[in-house]
């Protein structure tokens, strides 16, 4: 995964002139005949730790410490990020933990016995990061499963599996991979995450709205037990809740994911670094105060995942990054929240109307840099698919056929000029492809050569996948029936299931099976995979499988 330079965490800095610390002896290479290397190396994000550097274990540390879980991510042919926060108690200021650093060893091994270790490290879990840790643990083959732990004390996490990517430009025949977003735990179980974590993947993508920042709700199906949050110990908090439930945990655990946010990791439908707080409640109308909470926000958000990204400095999150699976595909992980223009016409409903300053060419959903940035990535790029992995549809979606009644201008319809400028870069790659979160609904659509005009020829297939248990409001299913029918671009829509999509991909072909749970409102519910399409490569128009 490469990004901006000077925007990602440079493994080179990490890694060059690191002592390894508390690499056991006998630490032994993995299967490429890397046998005998005695010393690993911490890549950790959050320190770099020598063995000298390490703090002492504290006082009265709690027993329990990994009531989060584990998780990757963000997987490069030799090194995947590994991640944990000790926390005794999630729902506490704090955390229950002391405020003090705490020394963290991690190891990554072949076998899940942890008996053929191939690197192991430590690291520190600092109070200033809520004592999470991202640890780049490097040296690892290509294309190759792990298992990884942490280890504080004699206190041992659960044990994650992981993989690494592919080498670069290698020939590969086959990448499974899953997406979903929108996990509005208040709106239902997490009956998905169960079964996402028995999928046979190679990585996860979650497109966004990954907690939802709503006051609890006695009447919810699962109420929330921690306030709205507006600064960082209640993001802390908030986040801590989400985490604790073990289908999420599970999901983490089984394969490398690979996140961004959207709007509800800090505010229902905010708009940019430089915009006007939402006018929605909960943000107050003073900008200043505004900017500091979204700040709290990213940094809570970097804090709970396994991202590969600097941390969040002065409210400033550097999310949009690529990650390569050989010559096979290429993702690009856009932002289309913290640099894009507010929305047109001040604030849309759920249902917008059309305003006269949508089609204004200054405004911008990814901001000049992140435009730019995909521009070049695009350009660079050999791989056979090439894969947008972000949060808003893109697929022009018009709320009464044959009008210019746009249906939700906090999606790429609000954006014209700037989907135009991204449509323009897109026809220039080999079988683009775009993957969205946000709207709870399934969809197929066609990405056209003039984003407005869905007449057009078809440039890039957009699969939209449905929330893992947030709702779809009722009164609208109608409504994207008839926008879906009428419109040549969408193919398919289906707002009354929850779930996520399994995309299947070879050089030849793209499948998406859209998998559906049977309900949210209890804990446990059926499996079923609602809707098969397959896209052939060279002809972004997708046909049922
Ligand atoms: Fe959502």
């Amino acid at each position: 995964m490469t990004g901006p330079a000077g925007s990602l965490i440079d493994r080179r800095t990490f890694l060059a002139g690191i002592v390894a610390a508390a690499v056991a002896a006998g630490c032994r290479g993995g299967d490429s005949g890397d046998a005998g290397r005695e010393s690993g190396s911490d890549g950790s994000a959050n320190g770099e730790a020598a063995a000298s550097d390490l703090p002492p274990l504290p006082d009265n540390l709690p027993t329990s410490l990994f009531a989060l879980g584990v998780a990757s991510g963000d997987p490069l042919p030799d090194s995947v990020i590994l991640w944990t926060r000790l926390v005794a108690d999630p729902l506490t200021d704090g955390g229950g933990m002391p405020s003090a650093p705490v020394p963290v060893n991690w190891e990554v091994a072949i076998d899940e016995e942890f008996e053929d270790v191939v690197v192991q490290g430590a690291t520190s879990a600092e109070p200033a990061l809520a004592h999470s840790v991202h640890v780049d643990a490097g040296d690892l083959q290509p294309d190759t499963g792990y298992w990884y732990r942490f280890t504080v004390g004699d206190v041992t996490s659960p044990v994650g599996r992981t993989r690494t990517a592919p080498a670069a430009d290698a020939a590969v025949d086959r990448l499974r991979f899953a997406f979903a977003s929108c996990q509005d735990q208040q709106e239902g179980h997490w009956t998905a995450h169960e079964h996402l974590a028995a999928e046979d993947l190679d990585l996860v993508f979650f497109l966004g709205d990954y907690i939802y920042e709503d006051d609890p709700r006695t009447d919810a199906v699962r109420p929330g037990r921690t306030p709205e949050p507006v600064d960082l110990a209640g993001y802390r908090l908030r986040h801590g809740e989400y985490r604790s439930d073990p289908r999420l945990q599970a999901a983490h655990a089984r394969f490398p994911w690979v996140c961004t946010p959207d709007d509800h990791e800090v505010d229902n439908n905010y708009a940019g670094l430089d915009e006007e707080p939402p006018q929605d409640g909960g943000s107050g109308s003073d900008p200043e105060a505004f900017r500091q909470r979204r700040a709290a926000a990213y940094q809570a958000y970097y804090e709970h995942l396994p991202l590969r990204v600097e941390p969040p400095s002065g409210g400033d999150a550097h999310i949009h990054r690529d990650l390569a699976w050989g010559a096979l595909a290429r993702f690009y992980v856009l932002d289309t929240r913290q640099h894009r223009t507010d929305q047109a016409c001040a604030r849309p409903s759920d249902i917008g109307a059309p305003c006269s300053d949508v089609a204004d060419p200054a405004r911008t959903i990814l901001g000049e840099e992140q435009e730019a940035w995909l521009g070049d990535a695009l350009a660079g790029s050999d791989a056979t698919w090439n894969v947008l992995a972000q949060q808003v549809v893109m697929t022009r979606l018009a709320l009464i056929p044959g009008t210019d009644d746009l249906f939700n201008l906090d999606q790429w319809d609000g954006y014209p000029a700037s989907r135009q400028r991204v449509i323009d870069q897109l026809a220039g790659v080999t079988n683009p492809v775009v993957i969205t979160g946000d709207i709870h609904l399934s969809g197929l659509g066609v990405v056209t050569r003039d984003g407005s005009d869905p007449t057009t020829a078809p440039v890039a297939t957009e699969l939209v996948g449905t929330s893992i248990s947030s709702s779809f409001p009722a009164a609208f299913v109608d409504a994207i029936g008839a926008i879906a029918s009428a419109s040549p671009a969408i193919h398919y829509a289906e707002a009354r299931h929850r779930g996520y999509v399994v995309v299947e991909v070879t050089p030849d072909e793209l499948r998406a099976d859209y998998r559906y749970v049977s309900t949210t409102a209890e804990p446990t519910a059926e499996l079923s995979t609602g809707a098969s399409w397959r896209v052939r490569a060279g002809d972004p128009v997708p046909q049922p499988a």
